[in-house]
């Protein structure tokens, strides 16, 4: 088990995804809405499980690998969403990514889980600093992702799903102790 791990915030738990979690899992996956400027598609039964199966047992913080922790409810444990975690090669530094089911966005809830993610990276690892990408267009993530604390730092283009975008960077420098 990872150390300091599950993570409990006001109103939600942050744990690893379980095999139990499919049916929740599917439902906000499968949502076009909410994967509309995701790098992931929605995947079949079969493969989520296997997703689900190897999250619950994942290794955190290694290298170059992307881990997924669950965002629950704090009250019901029922999962509401997930955040991925990728440190680099170099280990300098962390990304991450973030979604919430459709019912549960707008309270509050995103900004909520990814302000604990992101001070459990700096707390668990080394990293210098903390970055997020996400689409121009994406004002929920950009607009969670300042109140995160993270700071624009660059837009790029981008090619996603065949067209031509406009993605913006940001990034969050480990404080100072
Ligand atoms: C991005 C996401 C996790 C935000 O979660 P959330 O719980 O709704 O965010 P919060 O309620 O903490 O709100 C963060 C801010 O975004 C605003 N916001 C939320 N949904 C919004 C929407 N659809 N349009 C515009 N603003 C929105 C909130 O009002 C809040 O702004 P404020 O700080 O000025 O009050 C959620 O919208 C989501 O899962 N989207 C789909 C997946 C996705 O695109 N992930 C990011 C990939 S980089």
């Amino acid at each position: 088990m990872p150390r300091n791990f599950p993570i409990v915030t006001d109103r939600t738990l942050l744990r690893r995804l379980s095999p139990t979690d499919l049916a929740d899992f599917q439902s906000y996956r499968r949502d076009e809405e909410v994967g509309r400027y995701q790098g992931w598609l929605a995947q079949s039964e079969v493969a989520a499980l296997d997703f689900l199966n190897s999250s619950s047992v994942a290794d955190f913080f290694k290298p170059g690998i992307w881990f997924q922790m669950g965002i629950a409810e704090r009250e019901t444990d029922v999962l509401i969403g997930d955040i991925g975690i990728c440190r680099s090669a170099s280990e300098s530094e962390c990304e991450i990514g973030f979604t919430l089911c459709r019912q549960s966005q707008g309270l509050g809830l995103g900004s909520e889980a990814v302000a604990a993610a992101v001070t459990y990276i700096f707390e668990e690892t080394d990293t210098h600093r903390v970055i997020g990408i996400t689409d121009s267009r994406n004002i929920a993530a950009i607009k969670l992702l300042h109140t995160v604390g993270l700071q624009h730092t660059q837009t790029k283009e981008a090619i996603f799903r065949g067209s031509l975008c406009k993605e913006h960077h940001f990034e969050l420098h480990r404080p100072p102790t």
